[in-house]
């Protein structure tokens, strides 16, 4: 029998309350379109549950009618899984009500974290307590601890820190039965089989629903920050590799990315080099390791870091401010030795007609580009043809971002056939009727 809207409206607000469920289009309006305006879908509901047990009561009302289930954290994601595509008979799970937030271990750095806390919030409560977390993106206002976990988050101190997966010692999850699963002990050791909380890590909402984390945090570590001018990928990576070792940022930003920043936030642009990388190193710089540099500057204090960093951290933001059309945003990474040779055939060949505000941009030593574009009308060929040069590389389509709705369909640029069967087997036995996040990851 085809489900009937009303009466799932019906059984949310039994679940969690009439004025947790949003039904009518203009409330629902946010949480149907991701944060690129590429993607925009509808829904038959968003449900605001507060705890995990209306989670798991949704999931079994949803899973006993077939309904189709988005969970959504900041709606930041730029690989548009956060929101359900057009005619998707969806219900968006929105977790951002469940933000508690537990003491920090004075004596290991463990923390407690609701899925929907934002990370600018974590980051408040781990440095209140003299810690600090370990994974952090210019996203954090509104990017939640679950949505990082479920994207497996990347972020500026990945070459210091590890991605998001390194600092998870847990998770509590419901799966698509509605049946929870927890390794919240924080527990150094635990070898008894296959690692479900890891498993969890990147999976992008199509395997289980996360509703709380255990965390590390880390010891605060003083750093400086070198700014400098380079012609060329090789150059950057020449600068940045005498740091290998106590790196705790090293990023790349192209002209174009900076003008936008410039022309958005009236920052002056250090040097009129083709790239301006930022390397922040773990303790002190030795007298004579910049000194061969023509165009290199180091942040004197806290006002400067904080315009430089502005200077990476608001690319994204800022073309999306300066342009128009539909935005293009990959996301990939080669290996270190390709990453000049493919900034060069990546530039190359979208310098082509209809194409637009192309940036290059991104984290230098993980060997991670953001490729951003704009075009109009939409043109997934285009995606195509630059995904299959990264492949051609030995590289892989999605370096942080995850593939979401955007790169299902190549999926197999980065995964060998067995790989991708192995991935369906466990989107099958976890969710047999896959409900959880339909055509994320994996072409219906
Ligand atoms: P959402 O966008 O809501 O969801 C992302 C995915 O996770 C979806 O598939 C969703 O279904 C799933 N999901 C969300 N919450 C849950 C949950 N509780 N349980 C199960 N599944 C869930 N990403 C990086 O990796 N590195 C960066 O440097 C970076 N910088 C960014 C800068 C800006 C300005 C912006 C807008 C985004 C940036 N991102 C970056 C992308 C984005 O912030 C991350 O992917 C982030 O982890 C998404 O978190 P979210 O809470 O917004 O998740
Ligand atoms: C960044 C996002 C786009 O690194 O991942 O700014
Ligand atoms: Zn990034």
């Amino acid at each position: 029998m085809p489900v009937q809207p009303d009466a799932v409206v019906d059984q949310l607000a039994r679940i969690v309350g009439a004025e947790q469920v949003l039904s009518a289009p203009d409330l629902m309006a946010a949480f149907v379109v991701d944060w690129t305006g590429r993607y925009r879908g509808d829904a038959l509901a968003v449900v605001r549950p507060g705890c995990v047990a209306e989670v798991s009561a949704v999931l079994a009302m949803c899973s006993a009618s077939g309904i189709p289930v988005v969970p959504q954290g900041g709606n930041t994601g730029l690989v548009g899984g956060s929101v359900p595509l057009a005619n998707s008979g969806a219900v968006v799970l929105s977790l951002t009500r469940m933000n508690s937030m537990g003491p920090v271990d004075p004596v290991t750095g463990h923390v407690s974290v609701g899925a929907g806390a934002t990370l600018a919030a974590l980051q408040v409560h781990a440095h209140d307590a003299g810690w600090s977390f370990g994974v952090d993106l210019a996203g954090r206002d509104s990017a939640t601890i679950g949505g990082m976990v479920a994207t497996n988050a990347g972020g500026i101190h990945v070459v210091g820190n590890g991605m998001m997966r390194k600092q998870v010692l847990g998770v509590e999850a419901v799966l698509a039965s509605g049946e929870v699963i927890r390794s919240m002990s924080g527990l150094a050791k635990n070898n008894t089989g296959y690692d479900l909380t890891q498993l969890l890590c990147g999976s992008e909402g199509t395997l289980g629903v996360i509703t709380e984390v255990s965390l590390q945090l880390i010891r605060p570590r003083s750093t400086e920050l070198i700014v400098a001018g380079c012609d060329s990928v090789e150059q950057a990576l020449s600068i940045a590799s005498r740091f290998i070792g106590k790196l705790a940022a090293a990023e790349i930003m192209d002209r174009a990315g900076l003008d936008a920043v410039s022309r958005v936030t009236g920052i002056v642009i250090p040097f009129p080099t083709a790239f301006h990388i930022l390397v922040e190193v773990n303790g002190d710089i030795a007298p004579g390791e910049l000194e061969d540099l023509e165009h290199v500057t180091l942040a004197m204090d806290s006002s400067e870091r904080t315009k430089y960093w502005a200077l990476r951290e608001r690319i994204t933001e800022a073309m999306a401010a300066t342009s128009v059309g539909v935005s293009h945003k990959l996301d990939i990474s080669v290996p270190l030795s390709d990453l000049d040779a493919v900034y060069r055939e990546i530039t190359t060949y979208l310098d082509q007609p209809g194409v637009r505000d192309v940036v290059l941009f991104g984290h230098l030593m993980d060997g991670n580009f953001h490729v951003f574009f704009t075009t109009d009308p939409d043109d997934t060929s285009l995606d195509a043809a630059v995904l299959e040069l990264v492949a051609a590389h030995g590289g892989s389509i999605s370096a942080e971002h995850g593939v979401g709705h955007m790169k299902a369909d190549h999926l197999h640029l980065s995964r060998s056939a067995p790989e991708i069967a192995a991935m369906r087997g466990i989107k099958a036995a976890l969710d047999p009727k896959g409900i959880l996040n339909p055509g994320v990851l994996f072409t219906r």
